[in-house]
């Protein structure tokens, strides 16, 4: 178990469109979870991507089960392991939301998605996932498997009025959360 080093935007690792994922239930797959998952939880992430430590490969993992510190009115997202995604928008209603990144520390953005998917791929056994979701949860998918093709959630920014620093849109919010 170790907890990785998250890259940070500018490297370009966090621009390439990642491999899919071929071998399931492998013992290198598994480690590699257990070093995510514990680097998502040491960073209060709401979900991490592989590429975000440098592992080119299409894997993302989200949600935990229990409030998030960083996003505490948030709903609950059921932890997750999804390799392969596939995402589909139902409809074209769109959110606009804040969000932050592991990658881009200290700052947030109000940024729109898709306001309900439907997505599918497989989990780390090679089982198959398809899920219809909405709101945050929808958000999170989207955000996390924007990683997978190189996109930094402030390439999805529209008003950038709507883009700064933590520490000065949320003054009382603690400055470490980020
Ligand atoms: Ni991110």
């Amino acid at each position: 178990m170790a907890i990785r080093e998250i890259l940070k935007m500018g490297d370009p690792r966090l621009l390439r469109v990642a491999q899919p994922v071929v071998g399931f239930d492998t013992d290198a797959l598994h480690l590699l979870l257990i070093d995510m998952f514990d680097t998502m939880r040491a960073a209060s992430g709401a979900g991490l991507a592989a590429p975000q430590i440098g592992v080119d490969l299409q894997l993302v993992v989200f949600g935990t089960d229990e409030v998030n510190p960083r996003y505490p009115s948030a709903p609950v997202v059921p932890r997750t392991v999804l390799l392969n995604p596939l995402i589909t928008p139902l409809g074209s209603d769109e959110e606009t939301d804040w969000e932050g990144c592991l990658s881009v520390p200290g700052l947030r953005g109000q940024v729109p998605r898709f306001l309900r998917i439907h997505y599918t791929g497989f989990d780390q056994y090679g089982d198959p996932i398809d899920r219809s979701v909405e709101g945050f949860h929808a958000r999170v998918v989207q955000h996390e498997c924007d990683h997978l093709i190189g996109k930094l959630y402030p390439m999805r920014i529209r008003d950038f009025s709507q883009f700064g620093f933590t520490s000065v849109l949320f003054p009382g919010m603690d400055p470490l959360d980020d």
